[in-house]
């Protein structure tokens, strides 16, 4: 599942955040302003929760401890180094989101979860098309199960996880039953990765690293004639040594695929930039250096 990142106990002080949600609602029947936040976002036949913007909500340093935490995960791992201003939603029963793609919000969609560890709702799963289901026919057999599983990953809202994904692909969240009390339920915390550029740590400077990696950058365009057009995103990080050569190159996520379902060509890419990457060489530092790097085909 190269589209799908799932990191289960993400944040450490997740029950703070939850704490503060908990919080607004334990006077039952308050009126003061800070109870009419919600917005009621509804769209015909397509979305259907209960949200508002997640900066606003939460106290300060409450939520100012995800969202860096958040933001640093994101540049070590996908090269992204910031997110949309997120929003927090809720889903009581009904509610839910019908297939979409969200395009172009950014090249990364993230959901944190923070609804009640023990759920007394079914649905509130987060829905993903496979990817063999956008390429049906060279993937069908008569063999396998054609039930939905089959055609989509379903990831449930469990507490203090974070799921990142590809929202190129058709996703959505099946409907909530089972609750109307917010205390129960869904409750997420959601955007987008944004910024997409190369993060460095260590020796080197953002520049100088930059610079090292411009001519793979520039080649590219030689492979794209080549090997034809490509969609999606990849990161990658290079260690680098103090003397300037790159010790490492790893994989950190690649949801880039041919436009022409040529196989081979998307092996190619892939093999190419680690052998360029791996054979770069940068300026020497007083100390060794990470860098992620990440690519936008589009
Ligand atoms: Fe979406």
């Amino acid at each position: 599942m190269n589209h799908i990142i799932i990191k289960d106990r993400f944040n450490p002080q997740a029950s703070l955040l939850r704490q503060d949600f908990e919080s607004r609602f334990s006077v039952k029947k308050d009126t003061s302003h800070k109870r009419f936040v919600w917005d009621y976002w509804y769209v015909q036949d397509q979305y259907q929760f209960l949200r508002t913007p997640a900066y606003h909500f939460f106290k300060a340093k409450v939520y100012n401890q995800f969202h860096t935490q958040l933001v640093n995960w994101g540049r070590e791992h996908l090269g992204c180094h910031d997110v949309s201003p997120p929003w927090l939603s809720y889903y009581i029963d009904g509610m839910q989101q019908k297939p979409h793609s969200d395009v172009p919000h950014g090249p990364w969609a993230w959901v944190y979860s923070l609804t009640v560890p023990k759920r007394i709702f079914t649905g509130g799963e987060t829905f993903i098309f496979k990817p063999e289901v956008l390429n049906y026919w060279s993937h069908f057999s008569n063999e396998k199960n054609r039930e939905q599983e089959a055609y989509m990953d379903f990831i449930a809202p469990d507490f203090n996880r974070l799921i990142v994904f590809d929202p190129r692909y058709p996703h959505g969240v099946t409907p909530v039953v089972g609750t109307h009390d917010p205390l129960q339920a869904r409750l997420v915390i959601h955007g987008w990765f944004v910024e997409p550029r190369p993060y460095v740590v260590g020796g080197l400077t953002t520049e100088q690293a930059q610079l090292g990696i411009e001519n793979v950058i520039y080649n590219l365009s030689s492979v794209m004639q080549s090997q034809g057009e490509f969609h999606g995103t990849l990161s990658l990080r290079l260690d680098i040594e103090k003397s300037g050569v790159v010790k490492k190159v790893t994989w950190l996520t690649n949801t880039v695929l041919s436009l022409s379902s040529d196989q081979k060509a998307e092996k190619y890419l892939k093999n190419w930039l680690s052998l360029q990457f791996k054979k770069t060489i940068f300026p020497k530092a007083t100390k060794s250096s990470a860098m992620t790097i990440p690519l936008l085909f589009r």
